[in-house]
């Protein structure tokens, strides 16, 4: 089943082709340099360059996979969760190419599209799971823990109660006047810090749910950083101060995922696989302390096959169409189909 995907949720105007699980082009036209300065996404700045961009993003897409239109067997398209003006640009155009070309159209959830990037085939390789399995997604808006019965039977076992951990990476970047996105950037000085040399607090370390927090850490980071700046003679951090900040960042931010995935673990045991998701999947030392914490529980962390994956990309919105197709969804009508900026997994 050969399916055109869009994603326009955010700041990357991406479309994908995917015959089933498999990727058959996967481009993204990325706005980050524009967004840069800003520190973040500015909704109506993405709409305006969604706008600007889709039209050869999806040309491009089916020129990479050598594909005519007519050959195309369903249209997919994010609805949710996202910015508003930006999700609409994908939405309209799925709608006037799925009519263009009487092509049935599946709605996706931006989240169930990160739970199938660990799904999505690359080449000949593919990961093999049995369900149900448990996810945990991290992206730059969102950070759950879900359960999976089956493909689309989806429980939402928890999420972050403020800041997600990759706006978490962005915002202590931010803080020390570094660029954006800021997750490679503080992992990237993590890996020459001394995690131990600052102590930050581990968010809702004592909670008994499944529930993640970041704001009390970016406020711990904030004062620090205050102080150091305070008591420097310049005013300004060294880079060794950098590096350990970084590394004492990252290693509660990730302490605070491990205690809930082992938690999770260990409350559904009948669950064999974790499927990790979203753009913080991209980084390797939270896959592999994962791993390690998967061990002792006989789980086998499932990760995307490809960096392209883990952050915004239309591919992962073209295989949890497929997904759904082999789960009995039916395509929707097109005039039903709208944005939901706030749609929740499950
Ligand atoms: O999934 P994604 O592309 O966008 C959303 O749907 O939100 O995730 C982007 C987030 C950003 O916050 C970025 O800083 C973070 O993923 N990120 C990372 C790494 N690569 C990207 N965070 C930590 N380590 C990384 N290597
Ligand atoms: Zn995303």
């Amino acid at each position: 089943m050969k399916i055109l995907a869009l994603d326009t949720s955010c700041d990357d105007t991406s479309t994908a082709v995917v015959d089933g699980l498999k990727v058959e082009s996967n481009v993204i036209s990325s706005q980050v340099r524009y967004h840069k300065k800003f520190g973040g996404v500015v909704p109506f700045l993405a709409q305006r360059l969604h706008k600007e961009r889709i039209d050869s993003v999806v040309e491009l897409a089916l020129k990479r996979a050598e594909i005519d239109p007519l050959r195309l067997d369903a249209i997919a398209v994010t609805v949710g969760p996202g910015l508003a003006p930006a999700l609409e640009v994908g939405i309209q155009k799925a709608k006037t190419l799925a009519e263009k070309w009487n092509l049935p159209i599946y709605r996706v959830n931006h989240m169930a599209g990160h739970l199938a990037s660990s799904l999505t085939q690359v080449g000949s390789r593919v990961n093999q799971v049995e369900f149900p399995v448990l996810g945990l997604l991290v992206s730059g808006g969102h950070t759950e823990l879900v359960y999976a019965k089956k493909w689309g039977d989806f429980k939402l076992l928890g999420q972050t109660l403020d800041d997600a951990l990759g706006e978490a990476y962005d915002k202590l970047s931010k803080m020390l006047g570094m660029g954006y996105p800021g997750g490679p950037l503080i992992a990237k000085l993590a890996e020459k810090g001394e995690a131990s040399r600052y102590e930050l607090p581990i968010p809702l370390k004592y909670s008994k749910d499944y529930n993640f927090s970041y704001s009390g850490l970016k406020n711990a980071s904030r004062l620090l950083i205050e102080t150091l700046r305070a008591e420097s003679p310049d005013g300004v951090l060294n880079r060794a101060q950098i590096e350990d900040l970084a590394a004492s960042f990252e290693k509660v931010a990730q302490t605070a995922i491990v205690l809930k995935v082992e938690k999770v673990l260990h409350d559904y045991p009948e669950c064999q696989y974790l499927l990790l998701g979203g753009g913080v999947a991209a980084n390797t030392v939270l896959r592999r302390r994962l791993r390690v914490a998967c061990k002792p529980f006989g789980v086998k962390l499932i990760t995307p096959l490809h960096r392209f994956l883990c952050t915004d990309n239309a591919a992962m919105i073209g295989v949890a169409a497929y997904l759904d197709y082999l789960a009995g969804k039916k395509p929707d009508k097109i005039s039903e189909l709208d944005r939901k900026p706030g749609l929740l997994i499950g």
